[in-house]
This record gives C-alpha cells, sequence and structure tokens, in this order.
C-alpha cells in the first residue's frame, strides 16, 4: 500500500500504513527524517488513533526517576532527543515538570509542529549519526528522553554515549528501543553500547520494563501488539 500522507480519512489501516511502512524498517536516516517531513501534519492525529502511549509512561518515569526538587524546579533541564511534534514534552508536562524542555530532531517540519504547541526553551535540527557529537556542552542537562527514536535506521544506539556526555551526575536518561523481530539486529548492537558504558561506570541501570508501544495495533507481531523496552539509566 502506498502511504497516503494527505488522507483526513484517518481509518486506524491507513494510520498504521504511515507509521508502520518501509521507512521503519529503512537503514537510512535520511530517508527516514524525509518520511516525518511528509507526516508531520497527520502525525499527532495518528498517535492518538493507535493509542501512542509512550509519552505517559515517559511522563511517569521522569517524575519517579529525577529528584522531586529538581522536577519542580524551574530552573531544570531536560532534553527530548528526537523530539518530533512534541507529544514527549506534553507527556512530562502532565505529570507536573516544571522545569525548561529543549528539543532536536531531524525534521523540520516536526519541528515546526512541536514549536506551536509552545512547550519548548530552544528547538534544534540535526539528523543525529555516529561518531557527531550532539550540539550540547557537557553536562548540560538534568534528564534526557529519547521516544520512539532508537530503532534501525532512526537513531544510532552509539548516540547513547552522547546522551551521558551532554547528562549531569546523577541525571535520568530515559529512552525506548522498539522491541520486536524486525529491530532483532539493532538490539543486539544497543545491548553492545549498554553494556560498554556500564563497564565504564558511564552510568547505572535504573529500571527496565515492556511497554505496548500502540494500544490499537495491526501488526500483528508473533501475536501480540508492538513492543518496545523502556529504559532508565543515571549517569554516574
Ligand atoms: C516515531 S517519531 C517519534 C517522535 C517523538 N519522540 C514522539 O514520541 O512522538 C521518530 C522521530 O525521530 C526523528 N528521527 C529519526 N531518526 C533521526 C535521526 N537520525 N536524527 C534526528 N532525528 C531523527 C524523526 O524525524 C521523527 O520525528
Amino acid at each position: 500500500m502506498d502511504i497516503d500522507y494527505t488522507s483526513t480519512d484517518h481509518s486506524v489501516s491507513k494510520s498504521w500504513n504511515r507509521m508502520y511502512n518501509k521507512h521503519t524498517l529503512s537503514d537510512d536516516p535520511k530517508a527516514v527524517v524525509k518520511h516525518f517531513e511528509s507526516y508531520a501534519q497527520v502525525y499527532d492525529h495518528d498517535c492518538k488513533k493507535l493509542e501512542f502511549s509512550s509519552p505517559e509512561e515517559f511522563g511517569k518515569t521522569l517524575q519517579a526517576e529525577m529528584d522531586d526538587k529538581m522536577f519542580k524546579s524551574q530552573s531544570a533541564n531536560v532534553l527530548d532527543v528526537a523530539c518530533g511534534t512534541g507529544l514527549g514534552a506534553e507527556g512530562l508536562l502532565k505529570h507536573g515538570y516544571k522545569g525548561n524542555i529543549d528539543g532536536i530532531d531531524g525534521s523540520q517540519a516536526m519541528i515546526e509542529k512541536a514549536k506551536k504547541k509552545g512547550i519548548y526553551r530552544n528547538l534544534a535540527r540535526g539528523i543525529l549519526e555516529p561518531n557527531t557529537p550532539m550540539p550540547y556542552a557537557d553536562n548540560a542537562y538534568d534528564g534526557l528522553i529519547c521516544i520512539a527514536a532508537l530503532s534501525k535506521g532512526h537513531v544510532s544506539p552509539e548516540l547513547l554515549k552522547e546522551f551521558v556526555r551532554i547528562t549531569r551526575k546523577g541525571s535520568p536518561i530515559i529512552f525506548s528501543v522498539r522491541n520486536n523481530e524486525s529491530n532483532q539486529s539493532y538490539i543486539d548492537q544497543f545491548e553492545a553500547v549498554v553494556k560498554q558504558l556500564t563497564n565504564l561506570k558511564a552510568w547505572v541501570e535504573v529500571k527496565r520494563s515492556t511497554i505496548v508501544q500502540y494500544s490499537v495495533d495491526l501488526s500483528n507481531d508473533q501475536g501480540h501488539p508492538m513492543q518496545s523496552l523502556l529504559c532508565c539509566y543515571r549517569k554516574v
């Protein structure tokens, strides 16, 4: 089925086809970001239609894992990596986070949608690639989230090293990784980087759980909805 980015017929199958398609399985971040340039107009609508629950889970996790005083401080700084249209920031605010949120994403159109919500302090455009430093100083953030972007052809697991560099000691680093068959080779690389950072005592694992990414799910992947690993690490 071709991807129809313009249709206002928001049937579940059209939404699913826009969300999960050849781009989801691509090896090329530039092609993936190009897809989101087209997808930006209806992305939020599809997330609602498919009951995308991750932003809610991330809000809950940041609230639980960030120091309470920091969570409620207007001077706290959190970075939303691959922020898209800003659903992650909305999830944090819904749970009572009071500080600043910056975002970075490869797609200008997704960023424009996020900007319109008026909830980010700074938004930057940049396609994140291995061996290219993120445009932030060491220890700049009190927390970091990265929702639904650590997967094949999207954000490389090598970027986890940058997540550690740009966060302050003690900060929660929270991210999800699509955990299904088609992402298995990525997960293997991801686990190797996680192990490397753990062995270097750069971070410690706080918790891992499995979440359902879309409650309305047409993938029928091994008989259950698409799942993600929700991981929280703390910078040492
Ligand atoms: C599935 S969306 C998730 C967006 C948002 N985090 C959310 O939860 O709604 C994936 C986002 O990652 C961005 N993205 C994918 N690969 C990227 C890369 N290598 N560098 C920067 N952004 C990337 C896309 O532009 C898109 O906005």
